[in-house]
């Protein structure tokens, strides 16, 4: 049985660990019970779904319904010679979906280890890390109409994957709660090595046959010495997208500040690392009382123990507005503010 709790804290279900109350809040292991969960909500209830709470900031108390998303399960449900498919329940971490992966042998997943938040939460905002997104092993997704509770399969390509985005943060946003997410993996692995640091890790971990454990390892290690544990420090990861700007505007730049990094994209484009610019604008590692900017990581904001949310959305706004005075570029920000 279903119960919902009133007045109840989300301090420790936002990675942020941001103090904020929900009016309710009731969690739910199975379909049935979030058909349930739905019944109860009263007319004209603004629900929010929490899976991880890894890429939220909660800057005031939730006059709503918060479901927290709690479906574990995880199957093998069709194979060939080269593929499996895997359908894994929305609730389960991603991470140790990730390990599961890496102990049965299935190759795709090995470069998106240690990805804080869920599996129903990874497809919402395309979820990515040294070279790989999960749009590469997507098969498909369901989920759960709020309005008509009706279940929808998507496929890739209604999901609208883009670089840190969905269709679930766009058109469709707050109107389907994911319920379980299949993807498809191979049983012969590609090793994807070139991005970054990886290769140089394997070297130093003195890594001389490459497996799918190697390189989660590597994704591990170098994670861990660049990213706050939220176990630890209170964060929600990249705050903002890296972005893309036109090749006329990058040129342009490149002859003010001559060491500005850019990656060529499609369409002459190019993208310009978020990290890059907000250490240039003097932010790198400075604290304001209870929150700040990662030492490490300058993308990553960060709260100490009892910073506010909206602390952390002003000096998001004052860091957007630094480096736009700067370089003339709008940072967007990656999490989703409440
Ligand atoms: N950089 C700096 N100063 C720093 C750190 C980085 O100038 O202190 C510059 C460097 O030029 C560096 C570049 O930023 O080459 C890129 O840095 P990094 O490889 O750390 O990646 P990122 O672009 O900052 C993105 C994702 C991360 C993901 C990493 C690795 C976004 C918004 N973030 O960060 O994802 O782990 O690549 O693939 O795309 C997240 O989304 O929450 C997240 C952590």
């Amino acid at each position: 049985m279903i119960k919902v709790e009133e007045n109840v804290s989300l301090k420790s279900y936002n990675t942020f660990g941001i103090e904020a109350k929900t009016a309710r809040f009731v969690a739910f292991k199975s379909i049935p019970e979030l058909l349930d969960a739905l019944k109860l909500r009263q007319a004209n209830e603004s629900i929010l779904v929490l899976g991880g709470g890894s890429n939220i900031l909660l800057t005031q108390d939730f006059d709503g319904l918060v479901l927290k998303n709690e479906l574990k399960g995880i199957e093998l449900i069709r194979e060939d010679d080269e593929h499996i498919w895997i359908k894994s329940m929305a609730g389960e971490s991603w991470h140790q979906f990730v390990l599961h992966c890496i102990e049965n042998n299935w190759a795709g997943v090995e470069n998106l280890s240690l990805i804080p938040g869920t599996v129903g939460a990874a497809p919402m905002q395309n979820i990515g890390a040294y070279g790989i997104e999960i749009k590469d092993v997507f098969e498909s997704l369901e989920a759960l109409e709020i309005e008509s509770q009706k279940t929808k399969t998507f496929t890739s390509e209604e999901c609208a994957f883009g670089y840190r985005e969905s269709i679930f943060k766009t058109d469709l946003k707050g109107k389907y709660i994911i319920t379980s997410v299949t993807f498809k993996l191979k049983k012969e692995p590609e090793f994807n090595t070139s991005y970054g640091a990886i290769q140089e890790t394997l070297d130093q971990m003195g890594v001389s046959e490459l497996s799918i454990k190697a390189i989660s390892d590597a994704v591990i290690h170098i994670r861990q010495s660049k990213l706050p544990d939220p176990a630890k420090i209170g964060n929600a990861g990249s705050f903002f997208k890296n972005p893309t700007i036109d090749t006329l505007d990058y040129e342009g730049l490149k002859a003010e500040f001559p060491s500005i990094p850019g990656y060529k994209q499609a369409e002459n484009k190019v993208k310009v690392p978020a990290a890059w610019l907000i250490e240039q604008a003097g932010w790198k590692g400075k604290t304001f009382g209870e929150i700040g900017v990662h030492k490490n990581q300058p993308l990553v904001l960060v709260n100490y123990g009892n910073g506010k949310g909206n602390d952390i959305k002003n000096l998001a706004f004052e860091i957007q507005a630094s480096v736009a005075s700067k370089f003339g570029i709008e940072l967007t920000p990656e999490v989703n503010i409440i």
